[in-house]
């Protein structure tokens, strides 16, 4: 860490809920030039672009701008590290899973300096930061170091004049775009499958929020990994994102982002070279929550789903469908738990709600809060802005929804939750399903038999029973309907990064 000119923390005790792990203490070493070939580049342009600190407002640094030419310099980079022969092609597959080991070594022992970061950038508390996001790297990348030696093919049998096995190969350059919600999460949820498969990657993170991922060069070139293997173009989504999504000699794009661009990155694939495409993008994830549920734990993952996050999560329990005998009580106590949540700056331990990431964001949140009030459901608590310095919005909680409403329909992305009512279980499978969008759902009932016929019912990549927002490194995730294609994570993530090549082989019987 000295090398990095920064003051160590001291580990923190995980074991001792008592010691709150702390952000470091030094503003955290930015990085802000494009990483390519394992080196540090200006934008072609010379132009950069300002990065701001949502909870203040106040400036943190520019960051170059990259755009065409330079995600040109980035793919060529990646072609050659993917190159017959070359150091990263000829690497044996347990020692490249030993560099995402290393990887995710650095990345631990980086944790408070990295989580700091992300509450700069994004304005997400920073003991969330540290505990959610920082855990979720450091253990996604170790469950696919453990992959990386395990991705067999299969021998085929055809008959006794054949020899039929398949490979798994990498697909080649892999084009990546990420989000702004968990800009080093998504960064290692795209990453990490890539490499474990041996594929390498030109990465263009979120315009508002780079910081961490642009950290993540350092770290790959002190791991080391290969010059070329990972490179990362930071700039805008319609120029440096859409040059990926056009380009000629990226063989596979994986994005996570909005619907209406996942379109135009699936056009822009078709348009250029067919590339693979995956994509992650939004939800209106339906919560059904039945009368024989456990109402406190209902309450509270309901809540902790619409409202984790600042709201900014493609999971969020956007539409919180209540059995008529409980709602009022739901309600009640749903907006009674919000009295207790703190909003304020990121970095206080006690915060349990920063601002919203920026302008445009805060401007259609309070826009789809109006709508709800228009459209005539009931404002139970929030509603509006906080104060004037960061785009901080109150906790509010809509019931008496409509499923036509727009709060019913369109994803906020912000703390708001919206609880609807409903009698009997079929009314409520069709009521969740009519979505064009299919990510998550939540199911809390006691009985069993029910829970299995919802779960089953459900048109939704990922159902949770009894829990909400429960992620693991080893699950597939992703979507049905317009929430996207394809899945990552889990071995299933495995597939998205591998092309599958059969190889048959003749016997001769005259060699006898
Ligand atoms: P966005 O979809 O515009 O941005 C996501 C990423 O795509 C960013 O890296 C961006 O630079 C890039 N991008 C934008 N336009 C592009 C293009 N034409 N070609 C290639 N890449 C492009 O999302 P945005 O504007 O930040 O948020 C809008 C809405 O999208 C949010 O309100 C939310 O509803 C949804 N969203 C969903 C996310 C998820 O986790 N599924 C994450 C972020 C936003
Ligand atoms: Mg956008």
């Amino acid at each position: 860490m000295a090398e990095n000119g920064l003051i160590e923390n001291g580990e923190t005790d995980r074991a001792s809920p008592a010691v709150l792990p702390s952000p470091a203490k030094n503003l955290p070493r930015i990085y802000s030039k494009i990483f390519i070939n394992n080196e540090w580049h200006q934008s072609v342009s010379g132009k950069t672009f300002a990065i701001f600190n949502p909870a203040s407002g106040e400036r943190i640094c520019d960051v170059e701008e990259g755009d065409k030419p330079d995600v040109d310099k980035a793919v060529e980079a990646a072609r050659t590290a993917f190159g017959h022969g070359s150091p990263w092609r000829t690497l044996d597959t347990s020692a490249r899973g030993r560099l995402l080991c290393k990887w995710a070594d650095l990345i631990e022992r980086d944790r408070h300096i990295l989580a700091t970061l992300e509450t700069m950038d994004t304005g997400k508390p920073f003991l969330q930061s540290f505990a959610i996001d920082l855990e979720g790297c450091i253990r996604t990348l170790r469950y696919y170091a453990g992959w990386a030696d395990k991705i067999h093919g299969k021998s085929i049998p055809v008959d006794d004049d054949f020899v039929m096995f398949t490979r798994h190969e990498p697909i080649g350059v892999c084009g990546q775009i990420t989000p702004w919600n968990f800009p080093l999460l998504m960064f290692i949820w795209k990453v990490a499958p890539a490499l474990c498969c041996g594929n390498t990657v030109v990465i263009k993170p979120a315009e508002q929020a780079p910081l961490t991922a642009l950290y993540m060069g350092a770290l790959i070139k002190e791991v080391p990994f290969p010059p070329g293997v990972v490179n990362i173009v930071p700039g805008y989504g319609p120029t440096a994102g859409a040059a990926i999504a056009c380009h000629k000699d990226v063989d596979k794009v994986a994005f996570t982002g909005s619907t209406e661009v996942g379109r135009s990155i699936t056009e822009a694939a078709s348009n250029s070279n067919l590339k693979r495409v995956t994509l992650e993008l939004g939800g209106k994830n339906p919560c059904i929550v039945f009368a024989d549920s456990d109402l406190a734990l209902a309450v509270e993952c309901a809540s902790q789903g619409a409202f984790f996050n600042q709201g900014q999560c493609c999971t969020a329990a956007a539409r919180i469908f209540v059995e008529e005998p409980i709602y009022e009580e739901f309600v009640r106590r749903s907006v009674e738990r919000l009295k207790a949540r703190v909003v304020g700056n990121p970095f206080d331990p006690k915060t349990d709600q920063g601002p919203q990431i920026d302008q445009d964001q805060f401007d259609k949140i309070l826009e789809l809060i109006e709508s709800g009030k228009k459209e005539g459901a009931r404002l139970e608590c929030g509603g509006r802005a906080i104060g004037d310095v960061g785009h901080y919005i109150q906790p509010t909680v809509f019931s008496e929804a409509t499923d036509n409403m727009r709060i019913a329909r369109e994803e906020i992305f912000g703390p708001v939750q919206v609880i609807m009512k409903f009698k009997s279980t079929e009314e409520v499978i069709r009521r969740a399903n009519s979505s064009e969008f299919g990510l998550t759902a939540g199911v809390f009932t006691r009985n069993i038999d029910r829970a299995l016929t919802v779960a089953s019912a459900l048109q939704s990549g990922t159902v949770w029973v009894n829990c909400y927002n429960a992620l693991h490194a080893q699950a597939p995730f992703g979507g049905f309907k317009m929430s996207g294609n394809g899945r990552e994570m889990g071995e299933y993530g495995l597939r998205e990064y591998t092309e599958v090549k059969t190889i048959t082989i003749k016997i001769s019987r005259n060699n006898h």
